[in-house]
């Protein structure tokens, strides 16, 4: 029988894109039927009777499942399985990962040997995405998916004279049912009642069971120099919606962000567009699920629900080509969603972070219609970060974040500056409102506050270490900070130094990457550290937390404790066992983002 399942586990939407890319092919493919399905919304009895699965699973930093896939997972590590209960399933693997992070692609890794201990045949060979590789994981997936293709049609031959056509194709769009209402308006306390009514609705995933928590800005400011090259923020909120849900240190804040576009930029777009002005209503009905309200304007449908200053992905300018009349244009666009087009599109997009609407810049003539549109751009998603603050010291309606402003030059040499970074700077002004939910952690502070806790937080990386800290009060507690320069830069200096002199944080060590001619980094502190890292990891039973931007920084920091425990050991490959026992025991743990 031909036919097929894509069940894909999905932290950010790009597991799901593939699922949905690879569901495409397979439809082309003449499989039927196809069904793509997010691992939390499928019946985990149905895999016995499935023929051929493709699971898209993405690993989250810390090597952990993404949300919506740990159920799954959990099942099907349940001991006590027999053998071959999978016996009759044929599977297939891609992951999705980050090869800077130690775990790179691990919740891949570990479906694939479990389905193969259930006796399930692997049909082709697995294949990773890697989001630092030169193409991205899109890239990764264009050269995997021919030779997927080869494998599973060796099994499933397509039927006589059935010719695969992988040109453009225009997806149907699901039913989207967009009207502009004839002299509709619509006031600011309407838009944001639409708005909470919806985010109440959309609750992410491994979040305490509340309401939609409203918060009010009680603080915004600037923790570095005025005249530094870079813009970290502080900011308190005050939760006023109702009560705060009893969040600890490690958890998370998951709050919702807008575009910010100015309006005469925005009127801009959408005359070019042919659609609406900014005040038009529309109504909105999208099916299955709704990601935007009913009933909106133009201009909040642009900044608060569509993610339009996000980069496109290849499926946009697949249902671009058909609302196009320009034949270059039709031809670039092609050229772009064919194999040989990838190095093209990733220098277009990809790398010059090209956002939806400047798509629109460069190609003149598109003019998708906006029910189209709604669907060919997704919704703009929450941001997470890590809680800043504990409740035990700064109350308990207080959530505080500590955020880097993100601005970088494009390989065009153009400046551009992060959708959540823009907001959090222009818009999240003193006694102005968010909508947020509270999500649980992985960094959790030891039971007991006598065990040593050692913390690594370079950068932003310490901001659940100044939750940790607070919550803790602990002199067992340490913190390893790095940053530029000590003038510039050092942020929450007095704040340590005040709870070290009260108690209530044991040492900070600081690593001033940019303050001499070398750099120094906090692994070079470690290193230095080895006496006090050995005693404390090892005769103590203490914990080991890592937080910061990724890249090389919690690889490096691993192995830097590595090296300061192996002198104080046997061997090199003792340190490494230890360390990596440290790691399965939750007594060493990595929460690392991009
Ligand atoms: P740099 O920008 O001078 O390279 C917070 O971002 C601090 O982390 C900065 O001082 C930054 O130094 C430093 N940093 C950058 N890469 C790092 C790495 N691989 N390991 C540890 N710290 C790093």
């Amino acid at each position: 029988m031909r036919r097929l399942t894509v069940l894909f586990g999905s932290q950010t939407g790009s597991a799901e894109e593939v699922a949905e890319r690879v569901g495409r092919d397979a439809s082309r493919r003449a499989f039927e039927p196809v069904r793509v399905c997010a691992l939390d919304a499928y019946d985990r009895g149905e895999l016995v009777n499935e023929e051929l699965v493709v699971l898209v699973v993405a690993t989250t930093g810390d090597g952990d499942p993404p949300d919506n896939m740990r159920q799954f997972w959990r099942f099907i590590l349940r001991k006590g399985l027999p053998g071959d209960v999978l016996q009759g399933l044929r599977f297939v693997v891609f992951g999705l990962g980050d090869s800077s992070y130690a775990k790179y692609n691990v919740m891949a890794k570990k479906l694939r040997n479990r389905l193969l201990q259930l006796g399930a045949t692997e049909v082709a060979t697995r294949g990773f995405g890697d989001d630092q590789s030169q193409y991205g994981l899109e890239g990764d997936l264009d050269r995997w998916l021919p030779t997927m293709w080869e494998q599973v049609l060796a099994l499933y031959p397509l039927p006589k004279g059935y010719v695969v056509d992988d040109s453009p194709r225009l997806f149907k769009p699901r039913n989207a049912k967009v009207a502009v209402e004839e002299g509709g308006v619509m006031d600011a306390a309407a838009s944001i009642q639409a708005r909470c009514a919806l985010l109440a609705t959309q609750r992410p995933l491994g979040c305490y069971e509340t309401e939609l928590l409203t918060a009010r800005v009680r603080k915004n400011e600037r923790l570095t120099a005025p005249d530094w090259e870079q813009d970290v923020r502080h900011v308190e909120l005050d939760v006023v919606s109702g009560p705060c849900p009893p969040y600890v240190a490690g958890d998370i804040a998951v709050v919702f962000v807008e575009n910010v576009i100015p309006d005469e930029v925005l009127a801009k777009y959408l005359n070019k567009l042919g659609l609406a002005g900014p005040d038009a209503v529309v109504s909105v009905l999208l099916t299955p699920e709704d990601t935007v309200p009913r009933r909106v304007t133009m201009r909040d449908l642009f900044c608060k629900y569509l993610d339009v200053l996000g980069t496109p992905r290849r499926r946009f300018f697949e249902a671009l080509y058909f609302f196009t009349s320009d034949e270059d244009e039709k031809e670039k666009f092609e050229e772009f969603c064919s194999p040989e087009g990838t190095d093209l599109f990733f220098a277009y997009c990809k790398k010059e972070r090209k956002t939806y609407l400047e798509v629109f810049d460069d190609f003149q003539t598109c003019r998708p219609p906006l029910e189209y549109l709604v669907e060919m751009i997704p919704p703009l998603g929450p941001r997470e970060y890590s809680i800043a603050s504990s409740r035990v010291a700064h109350g308990d309606s207080a959530v505080h974040l500590c955020i880097a402003v993100l601005e970088y030059t494009t390989p065009w040499g153009r400046k551009k500056k992060g959708v959540a970074s823009r907001w959090v700077q222009e818009r999240l002004a003193t006694s102005s409102e968010v909508n947020l939910y509270i999500k649980r952690g992985s960094l959790r502070a030891p039971a007991d506050a006598a065990t040593p806790l050692v913390m690594i937080g370079p950068g932003t990386g310490v901001a659940p270490m100044r939750a940790l800290i607070h919550e803790r009060g602990s002199s067992a507690s340490h913190l390893y900070f790095g940053c530029r320069s000590q003038a510039k830069d050092y942020y929450y200096a007095e704040e340590w130094q005040g709870l070290v002199a009260a108690g209530k944080l044991g040492s900070v060590r600081t690593a001033f990457s940019r303050d001499q001619q070398r750099k120094i980094y906090v692994q070079n502190l470690l290193r230095e550290d080895h006496e006090a890292l050995h005693n404390i990891l090892v005769r103590q039973g203490g914990v080991v937390f890592i937080s910061g931007s990724a890249e090389r920084m919690p690889t490096e920091v691993r192995e830097a404790i590595v090296e300061a425990l192996g002198k104080h050991m046997e061997s090199a490959d003792e340190a490494k066992a230890f360390v990596a026992r440290c790691e399965r025991e939750g007594r060493l743990k990595i929460e690392a983002w991009s």
